[in-house]
């Protein structure tokens, strides 16, 4: 995935078309597209095919199964018109690496989650980041998602991914900040409600970008 502005819109609607005319209203502006459960439930694989002619698509469907189970869900997405997946890392390596088996074969990307962003997170899965974040980069992931409404959590994954690519959910209603994330590490923020929900998308999305800093809209 190409990083231009740093922003990726989490397109967390149940109203497809309006998910699409916003992509298309900000299509500038964003890096890629990210799909969860809420949209692909409402709307069918269909919507993943839609938005894939307007920008690249990110499907979120924190895959977390058996290995075979795991490259058929990817499998389905990529072909689906999916550029990228993400899965959970506490599966452990052989689920990780069917996802990114898969992945390769289909010229698709893979982000693993190495920490989550809300409150009690902490009681599981950021006892196991350091492991998750070592396995993703010795399988030779694409990414890590990391939370931007922790900085110092944020900064700690940033030393131990090293160069591998962050993508940072957590900005806006969670309580993160776009310039504090990208200096604690992150390399693109993904922000849904911030957008989706304010009365001129375009407007909010343009105020993120210049946030970020690496281009001027
Ligand atoms: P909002 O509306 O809060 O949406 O901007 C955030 C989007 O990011 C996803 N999300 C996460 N994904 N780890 C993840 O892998 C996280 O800690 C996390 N927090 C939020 C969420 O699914 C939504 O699409």
């Amino acid at each position: 995935m190409q990083k231009n502005t740093g922003l990726i819109f989490a397109a967390d609607l149940e109203n497809g078309r309006r998910a699409i005319n916003i992509t298309n209203e900000i299509s500038d502006l964003i890096d890629a597209v990210k799909v969860n459960y809420p949209i692909i439930l409402s709307n069918g694989l269909q919507i993943v095919e839609e938005l894939s002619r307007t920008k690249t698509v990110i499907a979120d469907l924190k895959i977390a199964d058996v290995p075979h189970i795991n490259r058929k869900i990817c499998r389905n997405v990529f072909e689906a018109g999916a550029s990228a997946v993400i899965c959970h890392g506490f599966t452990g390596k052989n689920s990780i690496e069917a996802c990114i088996e898969t992945a390769n074969q289909m010229y698709g990307d893979v982000y693993v989650v190495a920490e989550m962003s809300h409150p009690d997170a902490e009681r599981f899965i950021h006892h196991a980041s350091k492991e998750i974040i070592n396995i993703a980069s010795q399988l030779g992931a694409d990414g890590l998602i990391a939370p931007a409404n922790d900085p110092k959590r944020l900064q700690k994954v940033r030393k131990q991914s090293k160069n591998m690519r962050i993508l940072s959910p957590g900005v806006g209603v969670q309580g993160g900040g776009a310039k504090t994330a990208i200096q604690a590490g992150a390399d693109q923020i993904i922000v849904g409600r911030s957008i989706y929900d304010h009365r001129e998308p375009r407007q909010a999305a343009e105020k993120i970008v210049q946030d970020i800093g690496y281009t001027n809209p």
